[in-house]
């Protein structure tokens, strides 16, 4: 009972505070998972039309210092990135990334990143 009370109590739209461990296993992970070869893409993507330092006047809502520009950006915020993204999917908002840039996001932000 004290259970359940805690779980109604814990609000179903609030974010995730820690990011889970990552299943990637990186000895047999690709290796040619890197910036320049995929993610940049995929945050082009996914991310920047609401996420770009470049773009301070159209972001729909997102936080001013929250940006994807760079491969420091995204190692810097590499753990909400992992929360929004990978577990609660909520990022972009509603979700809709592709199984497989999922896939390499996590191999990318565990391996290359040490995320
Ligand atoms: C349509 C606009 C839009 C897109 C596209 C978008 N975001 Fe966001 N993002 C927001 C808004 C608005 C907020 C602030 C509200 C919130 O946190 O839910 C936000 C907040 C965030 C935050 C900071 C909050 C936190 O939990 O730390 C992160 C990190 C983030 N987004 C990651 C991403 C990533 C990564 C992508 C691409 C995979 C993405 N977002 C795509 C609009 C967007």
């Amino acid at each position: 009972m004290m259970l359940l009370f805690t779980l109604l109590a814990c609000g179903s739209d609030e974010t995730t505070d820690s990011a889970p461990a990552s299943t990637v296993d990186c000895a047999t992970a690709p290796a040619d998972v890197t910036w320049d070869a995929s993610i940049h893409g995929i945050f082009l993507d996914y991310c920047t039309a609401c996420h770009s330092a470049n773009n301070p006047d159209n972001r729909y809502g997102a936080p001013a210092e929250v940006n994807f520009d760079t491969e420091q950006d995204v190692y810097d915020l590499a753990d909400r990135v992992r929360v929004r993204v990978l577990q609660d999917a909520d990022m972009p908002i509603g979700g809709g990334v592709y199984e497989e840039d999922l896939s390499l996001l996590d191999i990318y932000l565990t391996c290359r990143l040490g995320k």
